[in-house]
């Protein structure tokens, strides 16, 4: 029997809506504020808090751009367009809309040109209302191409408009946030933050990774150090395997330069899907704060078992989609995508399974994959416990049980469910070999236990930047740290071109050579429930 009943969690006492720090007063810059980030992101997150009265009273925007046709007016009208548009602003507010308005303002300027930050300091000054010394704190939002980040970030320390501080504390404050891919290998990675690190502190600077936003991710640490259930469990002893799926039914849509460039490890492995492992795996921090957290994770990288020339092929897939259909819909292949090579050969799929070589999680394997074009979009962590030690229910019954399974739903219906065995009611009138069974989900829905939707991550994320709240980016060490486990894969790709892509369809769930890999442990990919 394979029918799950659903045995719902609610809050069991009545819970408020945390209350929210408000942010410091600050100007927010945006390089790159009429790009697609900026609009589709940036704003609608600033508005939302804008909404919920967390950002300070002295709060401005100066949007920075190459377009030197573009004025205040001008930006205002693109934002007003990019927020009605936004599907993250539910019931445009046209007093709040007012409100926002009158604090976006506009400048042209080249970023790679140090003579064109004067220009962008006299602005922030004319908005600011006081010369700096006074005190005003910047924040320095790089929503620009990883090209440019180097000349911007040396652009921006020498011209003065964001000094180095020496502790978090101090007032004015400089932050930047540095959009991803932070690099696109370890050792673009390590000269940047050698750069960063020589013109400003590792506190004034905010790596992003927008998973770490969202809420479900969080809660991973709460789910497992909050209660005293899972830690016993937590290990090599009862946790036979984790899978993690980011799984996305888009294709590259307009980006398909960038994605030649990237591919899927680059775009999603280097930074989300090791970002979940790292949570899923790490030991309990000593605080809640964000160092501790940090230093938890990197060793969790540290342990990743390389991967080498001679492991990389009995461990990995790669593949890439080809034409398909999706609700009825015809799809192109990715070759045929916009700005995409006809022979390309940059995977838009990967599975991996990867070892952490600890005393926790020594012989358990973790099996990542993500890729564009799939069934469902779905990111989940899927842990599965090993199998009893022994059963009694007779062979026919026990073929049927599934292994216990914790899953953590990052998105859609972002929630956790527990999945048992349970006796089927009256099929057997003693515990004899005829007994029926069935699983159960125990499921936790976070909209329909809370009654409200998460923030979006990028809400959070800026709020937390605002505020000077570090937990939820990456530190330098980190970034390398997942760098190291990615490059070889990476190196070993593209020096070793496959004389046959493995292809997809699009609108399936991957290539025969993914379910091949895994099979051989004797399990299967989770087909995720997405409800
Ligand atoms: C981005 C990748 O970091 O994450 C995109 O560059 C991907 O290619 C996106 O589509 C997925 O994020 P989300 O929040 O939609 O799961």
């Amino acid at each position: 029997m394979t029918a799950s009943a659903v045995v719902s969690a609610r809050p069991s006492v009545a819970v408020q809506p945390a209350a929210r720090e408000r942010a410091d007063p600050c100007t927010l810059v945006i390089f790159g504020a009429l790009g697609d980030l900026s609009r589709r992101k940036l704003l609608p997150a600033i508005y939302q808090l804008m909404k919920e009265h967390l950002v300070a009273e002295h709060f401005n925007v100066l949007g920075v751009g190459r377009d030197d046709t573009q004025t205040d007016d001008t930006f205002r009208t693109a934002m007003h367009t990019a927020l009605a548009n936004s599907d993250e602003v539910h019931g445009f507010d046209n007093e709040l809309w007012q409100e926002l308005c009158k604090r976006l303002f506009f400048v042209s300027a080249d970023l790679t040109s140090e003579q064109d930050y004067a220009v962008i300091g006299k602005r922030l000054e004319q908005i600011e209302g006081q010369p700096r010394p006074n005190g005003c704190n910047r924040l320095f939002y790089l929503a620009v191409p990883p090209s440019v980040f180097e000349p911007i970030v040396t652009n921006l320390a020498h011209s003065g408009l964001a000094p180095r501080t020496r502790t978090a504390d101090e007032r004015p404050w400089t932050r930047l946030v540095i959009e991803k891919p932070f690099g696109r290998s370890l050792a673009s990675a390590q000269r940047l933050n050698d750069l960063l690190l020589g013109l400003f502190a590792e506190h004034q600077t905010y790596r992003i990774d927008h998973y770490l936003g969202k809420e479900t991710v969080q809660n991973v640490l709460v789910l497992r150090f909050a209660n005293s259930i899972f830690e016993p469990i937590w290990n090599r002893q009862w946790i036979h395997h984790v899978q993690i799926t980011a799984s996305e039914t888009v294709g590259v849509e307009e980006r398909g330069r960038y994605y030649e460039e990237a591919g899927v490890v680059r775009d999603m492995f280097q930074n989300h899907l090791l970002q979940l492992l790292s949570l899923t795996a790490m030991e309990p921090p000593a605080q809640m704060v964000a160092n501790s957290v940090r230093d938890e994770k990197v060793k969790v990288l540290k342990s990743i078992r390389w991967l080498t020339p001679e492991t990389i092929p009995g461990n990995t897939v790669r593949a890439q989609y080809t034409a398909g259909a999706a609700k009825g819909k015809p799809l192109s292949g990715y070759r045929e995508e916009k700005d995409v090579d006809p022979e390309s050969t940059v995977p838009t799929f990967a599975a991996v399974r990867l070892f952490v070589d600890n005393w926790r999680w020594h012989g358990v394997p973790f099996y990542l994959r993500s890729g564009k074009r799939l069934a469902e979009r779905v990111s989940e962590i899927a842990v599965q416990f090993r199998a009893p030690p022994h059963l009694m229910f007779g062979q026919a019954t026990e073929a049927s049980m599934r292994p216990n399974t914790l899953v953590m739903r990052v998105q859609p219906n972002e929630g956790v469910a527990l999945n048992f065995e349970v006796k089927v009611p009256g099929a057997a009138v003693a515990l004899t070999s005829n007994i029926e069974i069935a699983p159960v989900d125990m499921e936790f829905d976070y909209s329909e236990a809370f009654g409200e939707v998460s923030a979006p991550a990028y809400e959070t994320l800026l709020l937390d930047v605002m505020i000077g709240e570090a937990t939820l980016f990456t530190r330098s060490d980190e970034v390398e740290a997942a760098w190291r486990v990615v490059d070889p894969l990476i190196s070993f790709w593209e020096s070793h071109k496959p004389k046959r892509m493995p292809t997809y369809a699009a609108g399936s769930w991957g290539p025969r050579e993914a379910d091949e890999l895994i099979e051989e442990d004797g399990v299967e990919w989770r087909e995720p429930n997405v409800g």
